[in-house]
């Protein structure tokens, strides 16, 4: 295997998680780090032992001259966050979700793709926690269930912040298959902190369709019915599989459980944040380098990403439509920056939301 050199662009919290993984890897090293705020910038690279440090990104890139860029800033940004990576000849970027927040601003970065030729893995990383890497979850949905005829699947984090991670394993749960229609609703508008960036309705409910006749529950709605158990808000996460034959309850952090026609009792496994981020992180970091040297194409490339995010956008534009609307989405970004505004207006006007 080659030798990849890293640079990590952004050192806030969720970088930390990039970097730790570093000293395991094969093949791959951690050679610089890039960011505006100087207190950061400096902590991140004298905790993670980084040669090089700057804080200029297009600076960075022309110095460092780096094979693999992990993109770890909020959202607003890719656009020009891949392509000066693109023209600096880097091979792969790995880049936080989500990966777009805008409708054109995909079609961008597949442009930019392309015409570099550079590879883009999305940071989903849950792909890569056992249950779902080796195929565990798949077989109970394809093997023990009968005919799946419902899933519900709910977070708290809105459709942009933890809608990405959502409908990422939910494209896993259904084999990879994309929705043929959906219809949502939509209120609610809140800027405060993250959600200023990763800009969605504060509550979504979504319902889509596929082919073979499964219907799907999306809530991602800050008022959504939590996981069971969870204390913590980015932990509630969950899915409820419904078959002719069975039922899987999965959640992101609380472990899953099946029981199937014949089984006495359900049959439970590991699924936990707590106990498979990091190594989950680490193996999805890898794969990039596995990748780059021609092996298995990685679990989160950028058309895995790019059907998830474009299922999104379709509950947004039937949500401002008010209507089912089939997939794939015609959403434009001055429709969707029109009903961003109604959305708001609505919210400012909403006794509900008026602080007492
Ligand atoms: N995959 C996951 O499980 C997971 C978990 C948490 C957060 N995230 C995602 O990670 C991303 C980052 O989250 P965060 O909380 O670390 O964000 P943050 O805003 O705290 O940190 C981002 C850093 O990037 C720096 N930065 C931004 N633009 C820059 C530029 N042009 N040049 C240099 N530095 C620049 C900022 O100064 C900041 O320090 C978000 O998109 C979030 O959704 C993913």
């Amino acid at each position: 295997m080659a030798t990849y050199r890293s640079m990590i662009l952004g050192c806030g919290p969720r970088a930390r998680s990039h970097a730790e993984v570093y000293p395991e890897l094969q093949g791959m090293e951690l050679v610089a780090c890039c960011d505006l705020d100087a207190s950061r910038r400096e902590q991140f690279q004298s905790d993670f032992s980084i040669p090089l440090a700057f804080d200029d990104y297009e600076t960075a890139l022309a110095e460092v001259q780096p094979d693999i860029v992990h993109v770890v800033t909020q959202p607003g940004r890719r656009i020009w966050e891949a392509e000066c990576a693109g023209k600096a000849g880097v091979k792969a970027c790995i880049i936080e979700k989500p990966l777009a927040v805008t409708p054109s601003e995909i079609v961008e970065l597949e442009r930019i793709r392309d015409l570099a030729k550079m590879k883009i893995a999305v940071n989903c990383q849950r792909r890569y926690f056992p249950q779902f890497r080796d195929g565990v979850i798949r077989d109970i949905i394809e093997n023990k269930l009968g005919d799946v005829y419902l899933i519900r699947a709910s977070t708290k984090g809105n459709l942009m912040s933890m809608g990405p991670h959502t409908m990422d394993l939910l494209l896993l749960i259904m084999g990879e298959a994309d929705p043929i229609a959906v219809w949502a609703m939509a209120y609610g508008i809140d800027e405060t902190g993250y959600k200023a960036h990763h800009r969605a309705p504060e509550h979504t409910f979504a319902q889509y369709w596929y082919e073979d006749g499964t219907r799907v529950l999306f809530d991602c709605d800050l008022d959504a019915l939590g996981t069971p158990g969870e204390t913590s808000f980015w932990m509630h996460l969950h899915f409820d599989v419904l078959g002719s034959k069975g039922r899987l309850y999965l959640t992101q952090n609380g472990g899953y459980w099946y029981q199937a026609e014949g089984m006495a009792e359900p049959e439970h496994g590991e699924s936990s944040w707590d106990n498979q981020q990091t190594a989950g992180q680490r193996d999805f970091t890898q794969a990039v380098a596995e990748w780059l040297d021609g092996g298995k194409p990685h679990l989160n490339r950028f058309d895995v990403a790019k059907a998830g995010f474009n299922a999104l956008i379709g509950a947004l534009q039937s949500a401002c439509e008010g209507r089912r609307v089939d997939l794939p989405h015609t959403f434009t970004d001055e429709q969707w920056e029109k009903y961003y505004g109604h959305l708001k207006s609505e919210h400012e006007a909403s006794d509900e939301f008026r602080p007492a």
